[in-house]
């Protein structure tokens, strides 16, 4: 339990940069190549408080010009989950405005969340924004902005488990999502003979509420909303590893990376984020 715990804090290496930028990004479609498929946009600092060397003008490309694809598992309620058709919650209000920032339409293309990094890495999206938790081994693959939120890993049961604390998982099958930390965790601790994946969140909660599996380790978060929305679940008491949420985004794109962080910190710095974060999850 110790050990991955060390290894989700260490993942914390990433902190919010709090440099008081102000001015807005001027967007100007200067330099757009002949080749279509790419769009170059200026983006300056127009008046740097000067304690930050000043950086020279970055500019960025991105997947379809004018746009900016985010690659997302829309199953995790309150981070991204349906209204009806449309793809809402935190993590597509917080990439609304970093959009805004930049210039771009923001496109939201849905997918596994097992798929995000490839996708971002193939170039078929600009970056992955799904609750994601900075890992080492993702920081072997991807890159991360700054962290905009944080997360801890919780365990749902059903109200009448005789599971109380998390040594009585011991033995009993887990319900996870694929390749999220819920899911690494729980393999490293319990045993891949003892986890069940699934490609949904929602999944593994229909499977908990079909005794298919004993308890689920999931965000708490999500958790908190699945265990609203469905009777007969509970969530226990304690929790494992904090986490920090932050955007990924394909290494070497670090003209995008700067862009994107830019913006976070504004909307971190003037209250936008935490104001988003307040709306879907009111007690914190
Ligand atoms: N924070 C966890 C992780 O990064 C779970 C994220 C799941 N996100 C989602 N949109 N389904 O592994």
């Amino acid at each position: 339990m110790k050990k991955i715990l060390a290894f989700l804090l260490s993942a914390c290496l990433i902190t919010v940069s709090m440099a008081a930028c102000s001015g807005s990004n001027s967007n100007d479609e200067a330099d757009v190549s002949s080749d279509a498929s790419t769009s170059s946009q200026e983006s300056s600092d127009e008046s740097s408080s000067g304690d930050e060397s000043s950086k020279e003008t970055a500019s960025f490309t991105t997947v379809e010009e004018g746009k900016l694809i985010m690659a997302t598992n829309a199953t995790f309620p309150p981070y991204e989950y349906y209204d009806g058709d449309a793809v809402v919650g935190i993590d597509a209000e917080i990439a609304q405005k970093i959009a805004e920032k930049l210039g771009l339409e923001l496109v939201i293309s849905d997918m596994e969340f097992n798929s995000i990094i490839t996708s971002v890495n193939q170039g078929k999206a600009d970056m992955g924004m799904a609750g994601m938790t900075v890992t080492p081994d993702r920081l072997k693959n991807v890159n991360f902005t700054d962290t905009y939120a944080k997360g801890v890993q919780v365990v749902i049961v059903q109200e009448n488990s005789d599971i109380k604390t998390l040594d009585d998982l011991a033995g009993k099958k887990i319900g996870v999502q694929l390749n999220t930390t819920g899911d690494i965790y729980a393999t490293d601790e319990f045993g891949k003979d003892n986890v069940q994946q699934f490609n949904k969140a929602t999944d593994t909660v229909l499977a908990l509420k079909q005794g298919k599996v004993d308890a689920v380790i999931i965000d708490k978060a999500p958790a908190e909303v699945f265990v609203e929305q469905n009777e007969g679940l509970t969530l226990l008491d304690s929790s494992y590893a904090d986490e920090d949420y932050a955007i990924c985004i394909k290494k070497g794109n670090d003209a995008l990376q700067d862009a994107v962080n830019q913006a976070l910190s504004e909307l971190i710095e003037d209250g936008t984020v935490q104001a988003i974060i307040d709306k879907y999850i009111p007690s914190k």
